[in-house]
């Protein structure tokens, strides 16, 4: 465990980093090494790290909560947290996917009045977006802290019902899901749909790059449980119909920049850790074909 916690902090000790080099090579005069190091230090001393997460909670104003995304887990981590943590502090979750109300109901009806979303995009020391969730039972003392707090992050906020999605993934998943339907009828080719998103629509990544980053495995993921929303009227079922071909891909371990390989094969940069899109799968045809034979 003592492991994982110091995993964690060199994680974000790498991304302070980043985020010093930015900030200070924007000043006259240039990054100096000593106030990037004076700033990073700075952040790093303010961060405390415990695996008693019942201790960790004990005197917290707000618990921002960013597991991986199970209902069960979050659901039985917060209705632990419940009976350690004050009155007063609001609980949090950064979900992208399911419902806040869901994972509020482990918890005590006073709680679930100061339970709401803060949903972060990655990566976060670059995406200022904060979509901040105001569940059926979130009262609006609560959603206004939590409006303030992002404000104070230096973000910005935008207030969203808890529907499938919020905003940025409710329009995002349907898109990239027509996009793969596109590619699986063969009315264009992934590259192609990907260059005229990015050319025509003005998108820094066509929809099958943003799948590649996002994951496809997450993609599916969503989708999945999407469906069953979909069962309860939640969302228009033909919007997130199930695709044969990211089924396939995902089924081949092919998800995206974390595998290596997705709709785009990545390889190492030459001398860099980076990766680069290589190998763009050209024909969409050719594609199925390959997929299906
Ligand atoms: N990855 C993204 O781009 C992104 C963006 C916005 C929001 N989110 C949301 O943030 C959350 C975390 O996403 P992620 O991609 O980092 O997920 P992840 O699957 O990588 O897991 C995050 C962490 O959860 C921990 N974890 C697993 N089981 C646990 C348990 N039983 N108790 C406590 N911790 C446990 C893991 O150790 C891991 O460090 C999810 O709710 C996701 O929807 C992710």
């Amino acid at each position: 465990m003592a492991k994982a916690l110091q995993n964690g902090l060199q994680i974000i000790q790498k991304s302070l980093t980043r985020v010093a080099k930015k900030k200070f090579s924007a000043g006259a005069g240039g990054a100096t090494g000593e106030e990037m190091e004076k700033y990073t230090r700075g952040v790093m001393e303010n961060i405390k790290t415990t695996t008693d997460a019942g201790e960790a909670v004990s005197s917290a104003d707000l618990i921002i909560e960013a597991i991986i995304e199970s209902i069960k887990i979050k659901r039985d981590f917060f209705g632990f947290l419940d009976s350690k943590a004050q009155a007063r502090c609001i609980f949090a979750s950064n979900t992208s996917s399911l419902s806040i109300r869901d994972i509020a109901e482990a918890c005590s009806a006073e709680r679930q009045a100061r339970f709401g979303g803060l949903h972060f995009f990655n990566p976060v020391p670059a995406m200022k977006l904060v979509e901040v969730i105001k569940a059926e039972k979130t009262s609006q003392e609560t959603f206004d802290t939590l409006v303030a707090v992002t404000k104070q992050m230096g973000k910005v906020p935008v207030n969203c019902k808890d529907t499938p999605g919020f905003i940025v993934n409710r329009l995002l998943i349907p898109y990239m899901l027509e996009a793969v339907r596109m590619a699986e009828r063969g009315d264009a080719t992934p590259h192609d749909i990907d260059t005229a998103m990015e050319l025509g629509a003005g998108y820094p990544m066509g929809p099958f790059k943003l799948l590649d980053f996002v994951g496809l495995d997450t993609t599916t993921f969503i989708s999945d449980g999407w469906r069953e929303k979909a069962d309860r009227g939640e969302i228009p079922k033909e919007l997130v119909e199930k695709s044969a071909l990211l089924q396939k891909l995902v089924d081949e371990g092919k998800l995206g920049r974390k595998s290596g390989q997705g709709f785009y094969d990545r390889v190492p940069e030459k001398g860099s850790k980076q990766t680069v899109a290589r190998n763009v799968v050209k024909d969409s045809r050719n594609l199925a074909a390959r997929i299906y034979e």
